[in-house]
C-alpha cells in the first residue's frame, strides 16, 4: 500500500510512522508513505496557501490551486483507489472502515488546516471524506496518523501473528476480554484460575463469555437490538 498524505504540517506526521508495528510495515515494504508540504505547490512568492473566505467570516481557507497542483502530479503518476480529506464533517472511522480501506493499493491523503478548504476540492478531488470523532482538530495531521495506523496495521503480513487482529475489540463488534501475563499472583491480585488449567477450549469459551459480558456493559450500542 501506497499511502501520499498531502499536509501544511509534515513534521506532525513524523513519529507515528518512526516507531512499533507502523515502522515495521514500512521497513519491510508492505507500506510506503510520501509526504507533500502544499506550499511547495504554491505558486505565490510568499508560498500562500490559504486567503479570506468569500462572503466574510472568520478563518482563512485552503486554496484549491496548490491542492489541484499536488493531487494532479499524483495522479500523473499513477491511479489511486481513494482522495481522501480529513475532516471533522466526514464519515466517522469504525473498524468496519479501516478494514475495507486496508485493502486499498494507493490513497491519497488531504489534511485540512484552518477552516477547512475551499469547497471545489471537495467536489472535483475528493472521493471520500472521514472523521476520526466528533470533536475538532487543529488539522488533520493527527487524524491522518490515526488513520494510516489503523488501516496498516490491518494489511496482511504486517502483524506476526496473522490471528491478532481478527481478535482485536470491534472485530466482530465485541469489545476484547481481558488479558493477564505473569505473575499469575501478584499482592494477592489473582488471574482466573481458567487461564491458567490449560483448558483451551474452556479457555475459550470464557473469552467470548467476557467480551459479551464487557459489551453489553460498556458498549451495549455495539450489540444492536
Ligand atoms: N480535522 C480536524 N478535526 C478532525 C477530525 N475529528 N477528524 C478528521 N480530521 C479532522
Amino acid at each position: 500500500m501506497r499511502i501520499d498524505i498531502i499536509t501544511l504540517f509534515p513534521e506532525l506526521l513524523q513519529s507515528p510512522f518512526e516507531a512499533s508495528i507502523v515502522k515495521r510495515a514500512i521497513d519491510s515494504g508492505i507500506a510506503e508513505i510520501h509526504f507533500h508540504n502544499l506550499r511547495d505547490y504554491s505558486k505565490s512568492k510568499y508560498k500562500q496557501v490559504d486567503d479570506y473566505p468569500f462572503g466574510g467570516g472568520a478563518g482563512m481557507v485552503m486554496m484549491i490551486e496548490p491542492i489541484d497542483k499536488c493531487i494532479s502530479a499524483l495522479k500523473a503518476a499513477r491511479s489511486y483507489d481513494e482522495v481522501i480529506y480529513m475532516t471533522p464533517d466526514g464519515e466517522t472511522l469504525n473498524q468496519g472502515i479501516a478494514n475495507q480501506c486496508s485493502l486499498y493499493e494507493n490513497i491519497i491523503l488531504l489534511c485540512g488546516h484552518y477552516k477547512g478548504v475551499d469547497q471545489r476540492v471537495r467536489d472535483h478531488f475528493i472521493t471520500r471524506e472521514i472523521s476520526i470523532g466528533d470533536f475538532v482538530l487543529s488539522g488533520g495531521e493527527l487524524a491522518a496518523a490515526v488513520f494510516c495506523d489503523s488501516i496498516i496495521r490491518l494489511i496482511p503480513g504486517v502483524l506476526g501473528d496473522e490471528s491478532s487482529a481478527l481478535s482485536d475489540s470491534y472485530q466482530d463488534n465485541l469489545l476484547a476480554p481481558p488479558i493477564y501475563t505473569r505473575p499469575a499472583d501478584y499482592k494477592g491480585w489473582k488471574v482466573p484460575d481458567i487461564l491458567t488449567s490449560g483448558n483451551t477450549p474452556a479457555v475459550e469459551q470464557w473469552r467470548e463469555d467476557k467480551a459479551f459480558e464487557r459489551t453489553q456493559k460498556l458498549r451495549p450500542d455495539l450489540l444492536g437490538e
